[in-house]
């Protein structure tokens, strides 16, 4: 495709009408056809999210301690209330990142700087070891810093197998990871079985609750079973809890928490070697939004922790009634127990590859897991209204495919 930059630029109704154009040809997230990407709270949340954004629309959160103390205000309090949640100790301290991944990336990097510091080792590269269901993000860590990776089977029950873990655990490992919950399953990882691991053998335990650690608490104070995961743990060392998922704020925002200020210290990217005089960020980029910082507060001082608790009670009867109504499909099977919103199910007797094509066809964006061939689904506010028509063409694909539709599988991707 060959594309021009006009000359002359185009007036502002007809540059909106284009945008808003654009959105003919993508996937009808709204009416719930797409099972993950978006996270949606109620109308009033995502209006004081946006309002809150818009607000600070230009301030740059990189400029938060010398320019713009509100930010660094909002962040500060935002963290707190993070710390407050997941029981952090006095000392313990964190930051927003742009997301999961970040926040992932600089716990990886805390972790090995931390390791080199300990060891007088200023080049030592050392290993991580994942349960097989930890996000690639983990990957992403390595491969940047030039680690390596031991994934670990999981247990039956799709959980994370704590004395394979430690097998896998050497001297040279950095981390170990456990998930609440994992992406694929949903399922939440041992973590005080892996706390106790990390203690004995002096290894950072970082919990990524990316999914997870903003609603897992609130799902706990409304009875639904939920282990123990944070800080209160005495091996957790790091913890990561996206905001722009189950926090139901804008992107981009996530929250990474560190067990004490040394740790935390050790992430940091500090340089002074060229012209402008120090520049020391505890993030992977520079610049930051500044909506993302306001709106971030503005959701969670909005909500409360019983608005939270409102919206967990909400999102799991849904999630209830999604895994009742696909339970009553002829073979249909849940895998693992899912903790939160997100779930896999399948039938071991078909192909659910072919299921996922047959899917696509009808408008859905089918989500998949590869092991065991299963279909997901990361379920919020919007997905409510949806559900009979999801289940009665699920019910429909899966009896196409078992009565040989011939379907060519479909790829199991994820981005
Ligand atoms: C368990 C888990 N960790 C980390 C991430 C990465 O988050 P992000 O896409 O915000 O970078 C995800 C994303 O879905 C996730 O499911």
């Amino acid at each position: 495709m060959s594309i021009t930059f006009d000359e002359t630029g185009r007036p502002r109704e007809q540059v909106m009408a284009e945008l808003e154009g654009f959105r003919g040809g993508d996937a009808a997230w709204r009416d719930g056809r797409v099972p993950l990407y978006v996270f949606s709270g109620p109308p009033e949340v995502q209006a004081i999210g946006q309002a809150a954004f818009n607000a600070y629309f230009s301030e740059n959160a990189l400029g938060a301690r010398r320019a713009f103390p509100s930010l660094q205000h909002m962040e500060q309090e935002v963290i707190g209330m993070g710390l407050d949640l997941f029981h952090g100790p006095d000392g313990a301290c964190g930051n927003m990142t742009s997301g999961g991944t970040e926040s992932i990336v600089m716990a990886v990097k805390a972790a090995r700087d931390h390791s080199r510091a300990t060891r007088g080792d200023s080049g030592f590269r050392g290993n991580l070891v994942l349960p097989v269901s930890a996000h690639p993000a983990f990957d992403k860590a390595a491969a940047l810093m030039d680690l390596s990776v031991r994934r670990v089977p999981l247990t039956a029950d799709l959980v994370a197998d704590p004395a394979a873990m430690a097998a896998a655990a050497d001297g040279d490992t950095i981390m170990m990871v456990g998930s609440v919950p994992c992406f694929s399953y949903g399922t939440i990882d041992p973590i005080a079985a892996l706390s106790e691991i990390a203690a004995v053998q002096g290894i950072w335990l970082h919990v990524d609750a990316c999914v997870g650690g903003w609603m897992a608490p609130f799902a706990a104070d409304i009875g639904r079973p939920i282990p123990p995961f944070d800080f209160g743990l005495p091996g957790v060392s790091s913890l990561s809890a996206d905001l722009h998922k189950f926090g139901f704020c804008p992107k981009p925002a996530s929250t990474i928490f560190y067990r004490t200020a040394e740790l935390q210290q050790r992430q940091e990217f500090a340089f002074d070697v060229w012209p402008s005089g120090r520049f020391a960020t505890q993030t992977m980029v520079g610049t930051r939004p500044g909506g993302a910082v306001a709106s971030a507060w503005a959701v969670m001082r909005f909500l409360g922790r019983a608005g939270y608790r409102d919206i967990a009670r909400d999102v799991l009867a849904m999630r209830d009634a999604y895994l009742r109504d696909l339970g009553a499909i002829p073979s249909m099977r849940v895998r693992g127990a899912p903790a939160l919103a997100n779930i896999a199910f399948g039938c071991d007797d078909i192909d659910m590859g072919q299921v996922a094509t047959l899917l696509n066809e009808r408008g859905w964006i089918a989500g998949q897991v590869r092991t065991p061939p299963s279909l997901h689904l990361m379920l919020s506010l919007h997905h409510a209204d949806a559900r009979d028509a999801y289940v009665r063409d699920v019910a429909a694909c899966v009896a196409a495919v078992r009565a040989n539709s011939g379907a060519k599988a479909e790829a199991v991707t994820y981005a």
